[in-house]
Parts: structure tokens; sequence; C-alpha cells
């Protein structure tokens, strides 16, 4: 990679490519090779010593990678909370469309993921909270400190990304269009649709519980997709800009007392020019709230699993959780964001609800299709969307 080596391969060249920080990086000892367990990952990952990381394509996709091209950017741009990249390979055809085959990036130190600490922590606290009572004087829990760091560094991030320089066209942000609310609307809907049509033949081996979920929210099909149509803002606001576009807790390194973002390279099984595409901010916050509303629920499960007794006591607080995580990583993050020019934090923040709901039939689809024990959580809160069309209300005659 350091020499920038081109190779003759079949049907084109492979070409190896480094960075600056490659070429300062002390490699003259032999570095001990270590597996990182990839069970859900679309890489075969390795570790160099403790300065490199190694990521091997087990998909390959033709066209740029948004994972190398958001490396050189962020490098650019001087963010520092995700692993700079090293080094690149990548093969490149007759007609000069690359293929990315391998990454080298930074090794970052960490105590395990995003997902793992916070669920745990959060378990942990949930068990404090019951056998302790109400009486908090503790201040804030580590797991909310967590989010809060989350939140700041979310917002350093998109502040990166959308000061992004004109001269720069795949970064540069970009007004959004009634025509990008339009599309952004019609393919929620019909993400909704095609939700609802798999509810609608969950096989039979569906626990209970989940199927009276489905059930349930079936009835209400009519009133959500006209409740998803009044999501949309009227008018276009703010600007698109590229995004991570696979943001949720697992994305995240906890390192010490800090976070570092990792895997730019978005969803792999979805076409590069589709992870390459503008949107607003929102549309990663979307996908971390509703990684918020995982954990929370996860880490009821595991009470429920060790067989706590209060139970609707604990749930009551994993959800009282919930909305905690959700306002201070949308504070901590607006904080970031907010520049000295009088900053536009949640630029884009009233498509929040469109691309919260956007995922969430997404997570319907895919949790229906891949992993039905987790399909009762985008369910139940699917149904807190239109819990308010669902009562009849006569407390004040409305
Ligand atoms: N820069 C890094 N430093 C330390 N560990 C890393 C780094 N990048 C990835 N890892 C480890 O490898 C795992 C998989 O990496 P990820 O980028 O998510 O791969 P994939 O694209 O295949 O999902 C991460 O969960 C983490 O444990
Ligand atoms: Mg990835």
């Amino acid at each position: 990679m350091r020499t920038h080596a081109t190779l003759p391969a079949v049907g084109g060249t492979f070409r190896f490519g480094a960075t600056e920080k490659l070429r300062t990086l002390d490699l003259s000892e032999p570095l001990e090779v270590r597996r990182v367990a990839t069970g859900e990952h679309a890489h075969t990952v390795r570790t160099l010593g403790d300065s490199v990381v190694l990521k091997m394509a087990r998909r390959l996709r033709s066209g740029i990678d948004p994972g190398i091209e958001m490396g050189h950017f962020l490098s650019r741009s001087g963010f520092t909370n995700s692993p700079a990249l090293l080094g690149t390979l990548e093969h490149i055809n007759e007609g000069g469309v690359p293929t990315a085959l391998a990454v080298a990036l930074e090794y970052i130190r960490n105590q395990g993921d995003g997902w793992s600490v916070v669920v745990d922590a959060l378990d942990r606290e949930l068990e404090d909270e019951t056998l302790s009572g109400d009486a908090d004087d503790r201040g804030l829990p580590y797991s909310l400190t967590l989010i809060e760091t989350i939140g700041r560094r979310t917002g350093e991030l998109h502040r990166a990304l959308a000061a992004a320089d004109a001269i720069d066209p795949n970064f540069a942000p970009e007004p959004v269009t009634n025509d990008d609310l339009d599309e952004w609307l019609k393919s929620a809907v019909l993400r909704a649709e095609e939700a609802f049509d798999s509810l609608d033949k969950l096989p039979d081996t569906t626990d209970v519980e989940t199927q009276q979920l489905a059930d349930k929210l079936l009835t209400l099909r009519e009133a959500m997709v006209r409740r998803i149509e009044t999501l949309v803002p009227t008018i276009a606001r703010g600007n698109k800009l590229r995004l991570h576009n696979d943001y949720h807790l697992a994305k995240i390194l906890v390192s010490a007392n800090d976070i570092y973002i990792i895997d730019f390279e978005g969803e792999p099984d979805r076409p590069v020019e589709e992870r390459r595409q503008k949107a607003p901010a929102s549309r990663d916050i979307a996908t971390m709230l509703r990684s918020f509303d995982y954990a929370a629920r996860t880490a009821v499960d595991r009470q429920r699993q060790r067989g706590a007794t209060q139970l609707e006591e604990i749930e009551t607080r994993g959800l009282n959780w919930r909305s905690l995580a959700e306002r201070r990583f949308l504070r901590a993050y607006g904080m970031a964001r907010d520049d000295s020019t009088g900053g536009s934090h949640l630029a884009g923040g009233e498509l929040l609800p469109l691309f919260l709901a956007d995922k969430l039939f997404e997570e319907i689809l895919y949790e229906g299709a891949n992993r039905p024990v987790y399909l009762a959580t985008p369910l139940r809160s699917a149904l807190e969307l239109v819990a308010p069309l669902d009562t009849t209300t006569d407390e004040d005659g409305a």
C-alpha cells in the first residue's frame, strides 16, 4: 500500500493507495494479526498489532466506495472521532470503475461497541433502580453520559459534512427540493405498504404476543398511511448532506470517555450510488434514535429473562430512559452543530418524524424476514406512532 503499487489483474488492475497517516506509521516491527469476530458483518476484519485494522470485503460492489471516499473527506476536514483511513486496495476495471477490496484503518482501542456497552450499562442501571427504589441522587447514569457524548460527536460529524466545500461536488451540501420531499414521502409510504403486506402473512411460528401486535397494527393500516402523509413538510427547506447512512449504536466504538464513529460504507446490500446520496442530517439522527428504542427494550427483556418480578415498573423505567436518551442526544447534538454563524442545528429537523416512520417500517420488514424475535420492538413503536388516532377521545370532545 505504501508504495502505491499497481499490479496487473484479470479485467484491469489492482491499485494500492496510502494516506499520509500510513506513511508516518512506524511499522518496522512485525505486527501480531488477530481476528475480530464479525458474525453479521460484511467484511472479514483483522487487527495488526494495536495500530492497524484491515477490513476485507466479503461482498464486492463496483463503484466509488462510500467508506473510502468518506475516510478521505474526514481526514481533510479534521474530524478525528473516526478511525483515520490508512490505505486502500481496489480493483480498477478497463473502464476505470473501481471496486473496493480492502481498506486499512487506524486501530481504535475500545471497550466494545456502543450497542453492547449501552445495553449492558442500562441493564445494570435498571436493576440498581429497581433494587434501590426511586430515590435517585446518583447523578447522570453512565449510559446517558455516553449517549450525550455520542450526540456531541454526531453533531460535530454533521457539522464537518455540512461545511463541505462547493469545490467537492460529491460532498457539497445541496438544498432540499420539492422533488426530494415527494420522493422521500413516496418511498416511506411504499415501505409502509410493503411492511403491512408482510404482517398480513406472518408464518404460523410467530409467537402469540408478536402476532397480536401485528394484528392490532393491521387494523390501523389506513390511519397509519394517512399519518405518514401528514409527516412531510409542505415547503422544502434546509440542506441535504452526505451522511453516515447506516447509523446506529453498533457503529460506535467506546474508548475511555470518548466515542469513535466507524463503518462509513453504508449497507453493503444497497447499490453504491444509493449509499452515496445526500439527505438531511435528520436521516442519521432517526436511525440512531431508533437504536435507543431497541437498546431500552433489549435491556428490559434481559431483566424479564432473568425472572425479574417488577416487570411493569422496569418497563416504565426502560421507556423513560429512552425519552431521556433522545432528549440528551438531541441537546448535545444541537449544541455541537450550532456554530457561531447563528446556527441551523436542526436544519432538516422537520423531516425527523418522516424518517423515523420510514426506519420503523424498514425494521418491520427486516425483522419479519430475518429476526422474528425482534419484530415486536418496531411493532410496539409503530403502535405508539398511531396511538393518538387509536383513542376515542371523550375528555375534550375533540
Ligand atoms: N478502527 C477500528 N478499531 C478497532 N476495531 C475496529 C475498527 N474498525 C472495526 N473494528 C471492529 O470490527 C468490527 C466490524 O467492523 P465494521 O466496520 O462494522 O465492519 P462491517 O463493515 O463488516 O460491518 C467492529 O464492530 C469492531 O469491533
Ligand atoms: Mg460496514
